[in-house]
């Protein structure tokens, strides 16, 4: 059920049951990170496979020497410059994480989610939170209390409402290998905000990654209905006459066409505000009856490198 009552989702939570929480980033299916029991629950929920690891969110950095040991120097500073907020760090786990938790792993991802609520939920609690992304796997992140409710009705006793998520796409995911600082996952804080603080980092948000972010698999983040995604939307239209098609694009609408919805992520450009209604547009789209969804590909800077990854992954 969709609600604000927070003793309700503390009652829930030390019960080791799961419930919805929202971040700035995406809304997080989430469940004592301590707990076995709960977090089993997350992956049987979410029917996400046991191979891919969960993020740990913690109320401040102060926490981290609880989830995190031999913490590099430099995934301190990001620490302290990015938290709360939308960046993870992978690091060396503590030995009392679960290892359901990390999928075996001797690493453990974790974040401060910078949402009041949820701040004030964590605030309330003795253990940290185990959260994904709270869609079943492989499909859209949810970016509001309402695309959570469509996923799983009734099987959440509480799906916390902190309205729609000011960022709108999953956090960075930063780790070190040898002490070099290594990007996992492009997310809602862009590569170059952490290479200012971090030095340049080594990219491995391919797909050949897998083992170290399985999460990064193909088909994520995937609507039902096929999308295609295209840096000349006007040319690719042309090789589906009588489709109905619903467009995704960055800034201009193109000349109206009664097959065809169109939806601008951003009339004056800010791929922020881009970024912030992409997955909510993909959520319309997909509940729209169209035959196809076909993308705008973004500039390659800043969050358009987000953008373009997500959509990406969508097409595939
Ligand atoms: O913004 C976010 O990060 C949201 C909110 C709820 O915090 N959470 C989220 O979780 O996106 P999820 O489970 O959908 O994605 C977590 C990613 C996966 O790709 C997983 O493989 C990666 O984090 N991950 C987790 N632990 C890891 C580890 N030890 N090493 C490498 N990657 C890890
Ligand atoms: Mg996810």
């Amino acid at each position: 059920m969709i609600s604000n009552d927070i003793n309700k989702a503390v009652e829930v939570l030390n019960k080791n049951e799961l419930i919805a929480i929202p971040t700035e980033t995406v809304y997080g299916l989430a469940g004592n990170a301590f707990s076995e029991k709960a977090v089993n629950k997350i992956y049987e929920l979410k029917k996400r496979p046991f191979f891919n690891p969960l993020i740990v969110h913690i109320k401040s950095v102060n926490e981290l020497s609880i989830v995190a040991k031999e913490i590099p120097e430099t995934a301190l500073k990001l620490a302290k410059t990015f938290w709360p907020g939308a960046l993870t760090l992978v690091l060396k786990k503590q030995n009392h994480i679960p290892d359901t938790v990390t999928a075996d792993k001797n690493t453990v991802a974790v974040r401060v989610p910078n949402h009041p609520l949820t701040l004030k939920l964590l605030n309330r609690l003795d253990f940290p939170l185990a959260a994904p992304s709270a869609n079943p796997f492989g499909q859209i992140s949810p970016t509001s209390a309402e695309h959570v409710f469509k996923y799983f009705k009734d099987q959440l006793e509480v799906i916390l409402d902190g309205g729609a998520c000011q960022k709108g796409l999953e956090s960075t995911i930063v780790g070190f290998e040898d002490e070099q600082a290594v990007l996992y996952r492009h997310g809602s804080i862009a590569l170059e905000d952490i290479e200012k603080i971090a030095g340049k980092l080594v990219i491995k948000n391919h797909d050949e990654i897998t083992p170290n972010a399985p999460g990064m698999t193909a088909s994520h983040y995937a609507p039902q209905t096929k999308t295609y995604l295209t840096n000349d939307v006007k040319e690719l239209i042309k090789s589906f006459p009588n489709k109905k098609i619903g467009l995704i694009l960055y800034r201009n609408e193109i000349d109206k066409q009664e097959n065809i919805t169109q939806k601008v992520l951003s009339k004056s450009g800010d791929l922020e505000e881009a970024s912030k209604n992409l997955y909510a547009t993909m959520h319309i789209l997909d509940q729209s009856n169209l035959d196809i969804i076909i993308a705008e590909k973004f500039p390659e800077e800043g969050l358009g490198k987000t953008i373009n990854d997500r959509l990406k992954r969508a097409t595939v």
